[in-house]
């Protein structure tokens, strides 16, 4: 069996070879026979963040060479597959309460194959409680084994047995795996992967192994692809863009990368995810301000307004730098739409640290957030923490955080009515015709018009404002 061969450590590719090709077409053959309807159907269920959507588009990508279809439900699946993420302990639970719900499916067709893959998996205690709870699962794999998803995937089909492979190298880009997107004109580009920050909280330098760059001629011939497909909005993903190259050799920076990207020609916005403030620089903001495609929104998550919970954090900047970086976005960038992470009740936080940030909030006014309660994660530093603040108590800081935020945004919205903006138009909301677009600034605004103008932009006038939406009207 052709074996890949390693060229170098960290953050060198590895071709999808014809070994694994391979086995996608003999996947083909046994589903011939295998199958309960005209067509292979698989069901992916995808948890997490878009690292993880991105993967899955890879792993549905082989499931089409190998003739499969997908469906929304499991029901008619001939093959299910659950993509984990094991962020917080909320999105764990959902994962194992789906799993379990599976059982009935799977006493009545034997013949499907139930695999279990993603970020929880990479978790020795997790991924053997779940092989070992369900024993109708037939597959489970890591992160860092999704290039060796078609060999494992025969196996489990071939030998009737049950396939476990967790733990493989982290240390290789895996390059030439086809990719079926979800979107027509919105899609992810990654462009790194891993992340080597461990900020004491969080499970996936755990999960998803060292940082590691692509090169930046692929990616600059995958941005072109895309634009030529007729991509209108492209989102550059790494859990830390900033760090781009770093362990290149070629020494390029993230703001190269994305100036090279802004200039490929074409009708396109860029965006990307997520930048980590101790490396977001004031030359990173200048390429935002001076370029042609990339949106005027910056993601920068701040997890805390309070210096000494931030230290605890392990996230290398304090609440001073960060206001400097936000301050500088703004003037440089007019309009700019900032966007952030918050974390509420890490341990050992008082409510004097919360109010920290929820001044920082105050100060920055950003479009919105994503907020999370802090959930602990076995083998990160601060689940070892003292955490004496209770789950009541939390609730109560988070919903506080929520009610400053709502002002925020509402004033932010209210102060939108009567311009013009850009709009990439996305969806129909209902069927009432009216269609969800999004600002550059990555606001939805709600309008009126043809389900045909979906995936083109359009200059929408905003004539009124919810507390997180606009609504507008179509310029003809
Ligand atoms: N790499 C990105 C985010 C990855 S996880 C970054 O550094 O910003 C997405 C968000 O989940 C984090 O920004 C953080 O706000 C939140 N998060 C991570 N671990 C968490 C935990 N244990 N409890 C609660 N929220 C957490
Ligand atoms: Fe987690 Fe921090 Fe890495 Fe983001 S930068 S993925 S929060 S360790
Ligand atoms: Fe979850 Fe893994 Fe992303 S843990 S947030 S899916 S990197």
């Amino acid at each position: 069996m052709g074996q890949f061969v390693l060229i170098e450590k960290y953050g060198t590719l590895y071709n999808f070879n014809d070994t694994q090709s391979e086995y996608l077409n003999l996947i083909y053959e046994i589903m011939e026979t295998r199958k309960r309807g005209d067509k292979p159907v698989a069901y992916i269920h995808t948890y997490g963040c878009q690292q993880n959507v991105a993967d899955g588009e890879l792993i549905k990508g082989m499931l089409s060479k190998a003739g499969f279809e997908f469906e929304d439900e499991p029901d008619n699946a001939d093959f299910i597959l659950f993509n984990t993420c094991a962020v917080r302990e909320h999105a764990e639970d959902r994962i194992f309460g789906n799993v379990g719900a599976l059982k009935n499916l799977k006493r009545k067709y034997p013949d499907t194959l139930i695999a279990l893959c993603g970020c929880m998996m990479e978790q020795k205690h997790i991924a053997d409680r779940m092989y070992k709870s369900f024993p109708y699962v037939g597959l489970v794999f890591g992160t860092h084994a999704l290039h060796l998803f078609p060999e494992l995937l025969y196996k489990a089909l071939s030998s009737g047995k049950r396939v476990y492979l967790r733990d493989n190298d982290d240390s290789l880009i895996h390059e030439g795996i086809p990719v079926k997107r979800d979107g027509s004109f919105k899609g992810w580009l990654p462009i790194m992967y891993g992340c080597n920050n461990f900020c004491t909280y969080c499970i996936v330098p755990y999960v998803r192994g060292r940082e590691r760059s692509r090169k930046k001629d692929i990616i600059l011939n995958e941005a072109r692809e895309m634009i030529g497909k007729g991509y209108k909005d492209i989102t550059l993903l790494g859990q830390n863009v900033n760090s781009y190259g770093k362990n290149l050799k070629d020494g390029v920076s993230f703001s190269q990368l994305i100036s090279e990207i802004d200039s490929i020609e074409g009708d396109y916005w860029l965006r990307f995810m997520t930048s980590h403030p101790k490396d977001c620089t004031k030359e990173l903001i200048d390429t935002i301000a001076s370029s042609k495609h990339i949106s005027k929104h910056l993601h920068l998550p701040f997890q805390s307004g309070s210096t000494r919970i931030l230290k605890l954090m392990n996230r290398h900047y304090d609440r001073k730098k960060y206001l400097e970086i936000v301050n500088y976005a703004k003037e440089r960038i007019p309009d700019v739409s900032l966007t952030s992470d918050v974390i509420v009740g890490f341990p050992g936080e008082t409510y004097e640290d919360f109010k920290e940030t929820l001044s920082l909030i105050r100060e920055v006014e950003f479009t919105s957030l994503f907020t999370f309660i802090y959930s602990p994660r076995v083998g990160t530093p601060a689940a070892e923490m003292d955490d004496p603040i209770s789950a009541e108590e939390k609730s109560k800081w988070f919903r506080e955080l929520l009610d400053v935020q709502e002002e925020i945004a509402s004033k932010r919205c209210r102060a939108m009515v009567g311009t013009t903006q850009r709009v990439l138009v996305e969806s129909e909301k209902g069927k009432d015709g009216i269609l969800n677009c999004r600002t550059s600034g990555n606001i939805i605004v709600e309008a009126k018009a043809s389900p045909q103008l979906i995936g083109t932009f359009q200059d929408v006038e905003v004539t009124d404002a919810g507390n997180w939406i606009l609504k507008g009207k179509i310029k003809e």
